[in-house]
């Protein structure tokens, strides 16, 4: 199967380089199923039903989202009967939405999404690890999903590496997401999980993490602060991972993806 995993999408900039690169993508890469972190989607925080529609219309099949998920309260009017929009996995029994699902691919294989969010400075949740565990149980790689994607929603690059390793052998890609900034560790582990600690985000990369970087910039250099975030207008770079698996679900490659904007450029051949 042949998975791209899109990392955070912050606001217009973001949407527009998805809309002009995911159609090409779809088809130079012959894609099966497309995953996109969502979390950043309206103006740098939180996902609206008209934006999600736009990405479902792009070809996204599942947007996973993070600690911004609750950003524009509409969600709550739509998260319980949109399947296709995950929350963080690990929230308290009770929590609108769901963690995770198990979604059809064009290639009429099944692939499980799961969306845990880490610990480490981050705001307290239950624990990540627990929450994987529960969903790779039910829904196992080659007997319940043919593919198993995991967004590690997270700022220590520790905690998710340790989420890779977690799941290695038991999932095609796990994959990290929320620092906005692509790392460059794509690899295949031992046990044959395809992993990346951060995605990267869909961002215009003038900017402190995807915002106007005036504002960042002040409250680092003053502590005073001068006014609201907002996304950087320039043009983006859509940065992405993409992933192959064999007959066991298991990670054959992983490429990462940077097209547009101004980081530099590398598509898979
Ligand atoms: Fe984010
Ligand atoms: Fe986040």
């Amino acid at each position: 199967m042949r998975i791209l995993f899109i990392g955070d999408v912050i606001g217009r900039p973001g949407r527009a380089v998805v809309g002009e690169e995911l159609p090409r993508l779809r088809e130079t890469l012959d894609l099966d199923f497309v995953i996109l972190n969502g979390e950043n989607l309206a103006g740098g925080f939180g996902i609206t039903r008209k934006i999600a529609e736009e990405m479902f219309a792009l070809g996204v099949d599942c947007i996973t989202t993070g600690n911004h998920w609750l950003d524009q309260r509409e969600i709550l009017t739509f998260i319980a009967d949109e399947d296709r929009i995950l929350r963080p996995a690990n929230l308290p029994a009770g929590t609108p939405g769901r963690g995770a699902g198990l979604f059809q691919a064009r290639n009429g294989g099944h692939v499980l999404v799961v969306a845990p969010m880490g610990r480490v400075f981050m705001e307290p949740q239950d624990n990540p690890f627990a929450a994987v565990e529960r969903e790779l149980v039910a829904c196992p790689l080659g007997e319940g999903a043919d593919a198993v994607v995991v967004d590690m929603h997270g700022e220590a690059t520790s905690e998710k590496m340790a989420m890779g390793h977690f799941c290695d052998g038991r999932a095609s890609l796990v994959v990290g997401t929320h620092s906005h900034v692509p790392t460059a560790d794509a690899q295949i582990l031992p046990g044959g999980t395809a992993y990346q600690t951060d995605a990267g985000a869909c961002a215009d990369y003038d900017s402190v993490i995807g915002m106007e970087k005036h504002e960042p910039l002040q409250r680092f250099t003053t502590k005073m602060p001068g006014g609201r975030f907002s996304p950087a207008a320039g043009p983006a770079t859509l940065c992405a991972v993409f992933v192959e698996t064999n007959a066991k679900g298991l990670a054959e490659r992983i490429e990462p993806v940077r097209v547009g904007g101004r980081l530099k450029q590398t598509v898979p051949d």
